[in-house]
């Protein structure tokens, strides 16, 4: 019996629908370059390769799985964002994966970093990234945490709410110093991989919304407060995003915004942040602009919207993390049973279990992030057969990759790569079904480091405490 699929005519009776992007690969064992850090290749006897180092060497001297980061590739996309955006500042968006030696690479390539929470100011900080090159967003930051940057001198508050403008205002005050600070405004662009959509509301917990008049207000605020240093405007408009007519729109509402408050204070407002959000491939359907085409639309937004508003181009900057960091990285697992699933209809689909799971990439999961997959212990000269790779954890939603064509005769022991597992994954990681946190290794001509080991059931048995008496 042979069905027609939307990858064309296959091998059906062994196969299952999948989605209409899908094509079925010519070689199975192929690697589709978007995908991949720059360094990831096969070798001879077709093992995948990464940094000059075998996944087969890698699983066995780190175990599986395990997050293996590309360091050549860090740098080069690193330092490519810092050229196309010369004149502009690049904050690495710690949220999406930080350690203190990827602060620290960070630092060295050119970038300022920007973190949302005590946490990631520690570990920068730790890292070695002064003060005035790090950036605090949160739309909750506690006393203590706006404590701590304004004793560690940082660069510049992006603040988020009335409340948070007068408890800055107030520790400010009470320390005798003057932070920089930005409005975060919520411009109605809200952008999101393939789409964007631009409403006059604005019903989401970050920013003051521009249509309500709340960001004025704020900017307002900050301006009459003497122990702030009001410096701009910032907007983030969302993740993953491919292309650039989103900011523009968010670009000129804000440049707007900009040229309003410059009349009414009677000087402008000497930066602007656009935000993040820049897309990288997770499949073969996603077409990522490089940094050089992003710098290029970013600026002429701008400054188009500048000579019209006649303002000044102010000092601009952008935070992008995934672009950078998710890339480099490939989460490596080890396949555990093979299962084929009969579903309505009579076809079957493979289900491959991984040994790790929703714990350490909870992204398709949480909002049905797509990715890709390969066999990286081996090159196989089976058919390729539309599988499904899965976690161990209790959950059926437990998907690590919904959809992907994998070699027929995957089997129990083999090596599963996922890349473009960089960015908020490792840094999104649970203990969920007391599954301890994968180690993160960085790889460059071949050597190993580690940049966060693994962790033990000891370490989780640590935190329990029996049941032991409060003081
Ligand atoms: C304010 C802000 N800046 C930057 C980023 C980084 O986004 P991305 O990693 O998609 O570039 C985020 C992500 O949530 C964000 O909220």
């Amino acid at each position: 019996m042979t069905h027609m699929h939307v990858a064309g005519s296959i091998h059906a009776d062994t196969i299952a629908p999948g989605p209409q992007w899908l094509r079925l690969p010519e070689d199975v064992n192929a690697l589709l370059p978007v995908l991949w850090s720059t360094t990831v290749e096969r070798d001879d006897e077709g093992i995948l390769t990464v940094g000059g180092l075998r996944a087969t060497e890698i699983a066995e001297r780190c175990g599986t799985p395990v997050y293996v980061l590309d360091e050549v590739d860090f740098h080069r996309r690193a330092r490519s964002f810092v050229e196309a955006f010369a004149g502009w500042d690049v904050y690495y968006a710690g949220k999406s994966f930080l350690t203190t030696a990827v602060a620290g690479w960070a630092l060295a390539d050119g970038l300022f970093v920007d973190c949302s929470t005590g946490g990631e100011l520690t570990v920068a900080l730790r890292g070695g990234v002064p003060g005035d090159r790090i950036g605090l967003h949160g739309n909750n930051k506690s006393e203590a945490e706006i404590g701590m940057a304004l004793e560690a001198g940082v660069g510049r508050i992006i603040v988020d709410s009335f409340d948070e403008i007068e408890r800055l205002g107030r520790l400010a005050a009470e320390r005798g110093v003057r932070p920089r600070v930005m409005v975060r405004v919520t411009t109605g662009v809200e952008a999101h991989t393939h789409e964007y959509i631009a409403t006059a509301h604005e019903d989401q917990k970050f920013g003051f919304s521009i249509a309500s008049g709340q960001a004025k207000e704020a900017l307002r605020a900050c301006e009459a407060d003497p122990h702030l240093e009001l410096i701009g405007i910032h907007s983030h408009i969302g993740s993953q995003i491919f292309e650039t007519h989103g900011f523009e729109v968010a670009a000129r509402r804000i440049m707007t915004l900009h040229a309003e408050v410059a009349r009414e204070f009677d000087r402008e407002l000497p930066e602007m942040d656009l935000g993040g959000g820049f897309g990288i491939a997770y499949t073969s359907l996603d077409r990522p602009e490089s940094p050089e085409q992003l710098a290029g639309a970013l600026r002429a937004i701008v400054e188009e919207q500048a000579h019209d508003l006649a303002v000044q181009v102010p000092r601009m900057s952008i935070e992008p993390g995934r672009a950078i960091v998710g890339p480099t990285t490939m989460a490596l697992y080890r396949v555990g049973t093979v299962k084929q699933v009969v579903l309505d209809g009579g076809a079957t689909r493979t289900y491959i279990s991984v040994d790790g799971g929703m714990s350490d990439n909870i992204r398709p999961a949480l909002y049905g992030a797509e990715y890709s997959a390969t066999l990286a212990s081996r090159a196989s000269t089976a058919g390729a057969r539309l599988s499904r790779i899965v976690g161990k954890h209790c959950e059926g939603g437990d998907i690590l990759v919904r959809d992907e064509f994998m070699p027929a005769d995957i089997a129990p022991g083999d090596l599963v790569a996922v890349p473009g597992s960089g960015a908020y994954s490792r840094a999104m990681a649970s203990n969920y079904n007391m599954v301890p946190r994968p180690s993160v290794v960085a790889v460059r001509d071949g050597a190993l480091h580690t940049l966060v080991r693994r962790e033990t059931i000891e370490d989780l048995l640590a935190l329990d405490l029996g049941y032991d008496p409060v003081p």
